[in-house]
């Protein structure tokens, strides 16, 4: 398992797949615990990231961290990846192109480490991944798709200068764990949207 992370991980490295190549400074892999219970997607890369070469260590990443922490866990537990692993040019939206051609990566990720759930952060992963929008219509829910629980909540980069939205982001993820419980402990759990496309 771990060997066939670190074989996307420099996969990801090396890749020029899409034109994001040319802008970046380093790719972006996941990173993480491969034995986590639970995957978070994000949208892309920022500034810090783009830098370092790891996902979420700026600011954004900074607010993830503490409201993982709320619910008693540490970053270093759980894994944390991208729908798109380059960063785009002045921080826009990955476009339906890019998100196209990365997505082998992604899959190959999840594929690998078979979390109980997958955590979508915002509306480019729940686009991305679900085909939906207005996450923060759905924030909070859980949605079954071919037998993949994910859980939705909001990106932690709208948190940054938002009060009331990180009370909402460490709310989502004491629900989130006590999810992961509930399945660890094989009991039935509130499916909120069952989803078929
Ligand atoms: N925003 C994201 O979506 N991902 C990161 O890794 C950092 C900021
Ligand atoms: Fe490759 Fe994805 Fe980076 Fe595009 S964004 S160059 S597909 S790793």
């Amino acid at each position: 398992m771990e060997s066939k992370l670190e074989k996307i991980r420099e996969q990801v490295t090396d890749c020029k797949k899409c034109d994001l190549w040319k802008t970046r400074t380093n790719a972006v892999p996941g990173k993480g615990n491969f034995h986590s219970d639970v995957v978070f997607i994000g949208e892309a890369p920022g500034r810090s990231e783009d830098n370092k070469g790891e996902p979420f260590i700026g600011a954004a990443g900074k607010k993830l961290s503490l409201a993982l922490e709320t619910a008693g866990i540490k970053r270093e537990e759980v894994y944390i990846t991208n729908v798109v692993k380059c960063r785009p040019p002045n921080n826009r939206i990955p476009n339906v192109e890019e998100r196209k051609i990365c997505r082998d990566y992604l899959e190959k990720e999840i594929s690998i480490i078979k979390p109980k759930i997958i955590c979508i952060l915002g509306n480019t992963a729940f686009n991305s991944l679900l085909g939906g929008s207005e996450i923060t219509k759905f924030r909070g829910k859980t949605i079954q798709r071919e037998g993949q629980i994910y859980f939705l909540t909001i990106h932690p980069a709208a948190t940054i200068y938002n009060q009331e939205l990180i009370s909402v982001l460490k709310k989502d993820m004491i629900n989130l764990f006590e999810l992961i419980k509930a399945i660890k402990n094989n009991e039935t759990i509130r499916i909120d949207i069952e989803s078929h496309s």
